[in-house]
């Protein structure tokens, strides 16, 4: 099964990207992580994509596509993944399928979180995230058993540089052009399921869940 997760920045796609994965037993693939990966290891990759991802923009699609198309051929892909954050325009998202095809395959679902813009800036700023892991804690909604250490594997939570207010207005007007004509893309396809993102999220997932099914 493949499947690719939609919605704005703070729409919780990490989040539930993350039970999905535990729950069908499928890797989870976010480019965000694989970037802040390599930010925090100090490769060439990661200082060229910070330059972009602390305005709030997209990283070029000549480095975003190849990570991503080298990560999805690993073997541990080879039953499906859960796309996070990939594609994130038309033509990263033509790239994919095109690929997909020469294989004989396709995208499963594409799920889309909506939860309005109002509501996303307050959940930026409480967010904090493991850089080793990938996994997402809120201070209020969803806090770690530990203050600042990550439940699954200890280490340290950061506030990412991007969830500043400035940066996260940024990524909502580069959301709304180049990011939201992808639901259109994908409701074309007959694959696009929507779902409400600001319920609690053990109800979002079950939505997902029973799409899923
Ligand atoms: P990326 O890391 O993908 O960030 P994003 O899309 O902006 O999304 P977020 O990770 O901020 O939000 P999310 O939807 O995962 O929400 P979360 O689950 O954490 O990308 C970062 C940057 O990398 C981009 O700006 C770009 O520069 C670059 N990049 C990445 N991919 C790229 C690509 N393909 N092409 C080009 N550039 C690319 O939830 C948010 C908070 O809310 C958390 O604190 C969480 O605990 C809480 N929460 C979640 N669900 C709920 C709920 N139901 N109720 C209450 N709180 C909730
Ligand atoms: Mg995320
Ligand atoms: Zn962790």
């Amino acid at each position: 099964m493949k499947i690719i997760m939609l919605g704005a920045p703070g729409a919780g796609k990490g989040t539930q990207a993350e039970m999905i994965a535990e729950k069908y037993h499928l890797p989870h693939v976010s480019t965000g992580d694989i970037f802040r990966a390599n930010i925090k290891n100090g490769t060439e990759l990661g200082k060229e994509a910070k330059s972009y991802m602390d305005q709030g923009l997209l990283v070029p699609d000549e480095l975003t596509v190849k990570i991503l198309m080298d990560r999805v051929s690993q073997e541990d892909c080879k039953n499906g993944y859960i796309l996070d954050g990939f594609p994130r325009n038309i033509p990263q998202a033509e790239v994919l399928d095109k690929a997909l095809a020469e294989l004989g395959d396709k995208i499963d679902h594409a799920i889309d979180m909506e939860v309005p813009d109002e509501r996303i800036i307050r959940r930026m700023v409480g967010r904090r995230a493991c850089v080793s892991c990938g996994a997402t804690y809120h201070v209020e909604n969803v806090p770690p058993k530990k203050e600042g250490i990550c439940d699954k594997c200890g280490d340290a939570l950061i506030l990412r540089d991007d969830d500043r207010e400035e940066t996260v207005k940024n990524r909502l007007n580069v959301y709304h052009e180049q990011t939201q004509p992808l639901i259109e893309f994908y409701e074309k396809k007959g694959i696009l399921k929507t779902v409400d993102g600001t319920k609690d999220m053990m109800d979002v997932f079950k939505e997902i869940t029973e799409i899923l099914a």
